[in-house]
């Protein structure tokens, strides 16, 4: 293996086919073959779709990375994969495709885990992650507070959503405003011309009783009911629905409570370093907030950029290659996939 081990990462646990190379911590190839809007008029991803169009994009995705990193998989040093956690037939897809290449090439596997590849393709873009590293984890599926001391093999969950995850919710409140799918772009999007103190919608798990029994966990299934029943009110009066002032005072409801549980969990643990990953981090209101607040509180910010939080390969290719550089043991060829992979679990044996 050469000094900059070349690895290939591959995505498959939702709807993105994702392939990603990378030299060390240098992207060479993000390609993403998206079935998104085979699911758009279902409103939510349907799982045999999704299965069925990795099947169809897996290798000419592959195909498509190589030749925009300029490389030969002869080349490739190891091959990385999502084990888990996500849709099971999905997974297989990918993680069938992975151990066909390892055993193929005769190249080291990786079967790593999904969330941890969000955390750890930061380096991609802002070099090693200082440990430990606090990493709020936001997307369609989590909502995870995460202690990163080290994120090839030491990651403790501090808190995570009781119910709706925050994309979740997003998708849900665009739905019922009529919006697009996957709503999050959507509802950012009509935020921008709306007020987000017109209305005050809660601030869910954040009471003193709350902050006892669930300090870094979250739930945005009451906000979503809160956000219907006021839509529906407006109806019921005959009113018009002020759309871009329910998407901004909603946005901004669950914007504030994950940036103020992340910088609680930081100050509590003695962290100085958070890191925001996964789709959410997309989200133009949060990156703003989490800028002025980590600054007041002298806590560093790193968020990676847009296409990078959204799920790809790259984030997969850059876990690997930290399992690489930090010599750790790949994974068996047999090695299961696991939906709900637990993020304590960041390799598979
Ligand atoms: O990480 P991701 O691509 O897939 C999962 O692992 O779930 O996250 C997708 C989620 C969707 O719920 C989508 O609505 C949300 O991320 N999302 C956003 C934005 N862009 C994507 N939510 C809020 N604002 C955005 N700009
Ligand atoms: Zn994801």
């Amino acid at each position: 293996m050469s000094d900059v081990p070349l690895v290939l990462g591959i995505e498959t646990s939702c709807d993105e086919t994702g392939v990603g190379i990378v030299a060390g911590t240098a992207l060479l190839a993000n390609e993403i073959a998206s079935s998104v809007e085979e699911h758009a008029r279902f409103g939510g991803v349907v799982p045999e779709v999704a299965s069925r169009a990795h099947l169809e994009a897996l290798v000419p995705t592959v195909e498509r990375a190589c030749a925009t990193a300029g490389v030969g998989l002869a080349d490739v040093d190891a091959i990385a994969v999502t084990a888990g956690p996500g849709l099971v037939g999905a997974l297989l897809v990918g993680d069938a495709g992975a151990k066909a290449l390892a055993v193929a090439l005769g190249k080291p596997l990786y079967g790593v885990n999904h969330l941890a590849a969000h955390v750890a393709v930061d380096v991609l873009e802002h070099g090693p992650l200082p440990e430990p590293t606090l990493a709020l984890l936001v997307s369609g599926g989590h909502s995870s507070l995460l202690l990163v001391r080290d994120v090839t093999g030491d990651v403790e969950p501090l808190g995570r959503t009781i119910d709706d995850a925050a994309g979740e919710a997003f998708d849900k409140v665009a739905r019922l405003l009529g919006l697009g799918f996957p709503g999050g772009p959507y509802v950012d999007r009509a935020a921008r011309d709306g007020d987000p103190d017109s209305i005050a919608f809660p601030r869910g798990l954040t009471g003193p009783v709350d902050l006892r029994e669930h300090r870094y966990d979250f739930s945005f299934s009451g906000l979503k009911t809160a956000v219907a029943r006021w839509v529906e009110q407006r109806e019921r009066d005959g009113e018009a629905v002020p759309v871009a002032d329910v998407a901004a005072a909603f946005q901004e409801a669950v914007v504030d409570v994950l940036v103020r549980k992340a910088l609680l969990a930081c100050a509590e643990h003695g962290v100085d370093s958070l890191l925001i990953g996964g789709g959410v981090a997309a989200n133009s209101r949060l990156r703003v907030v989490a800028e002025q607040r980590c600054a007041g509180a002298g806590v560093r910010l790193r968020v990676p950029r847009p296409g990078l939080c959204t799920d790809n390969g790259a984030m997969v290719a850059a876990l690997g290659s930290e399992m690489v550089r930090r010599g750790r043991t790949p994974s068996a060829l047999d090695h299961p996939t696991d939906s709900a992979l637990p993020v304590t679990e960041v390799l598979l044996p």
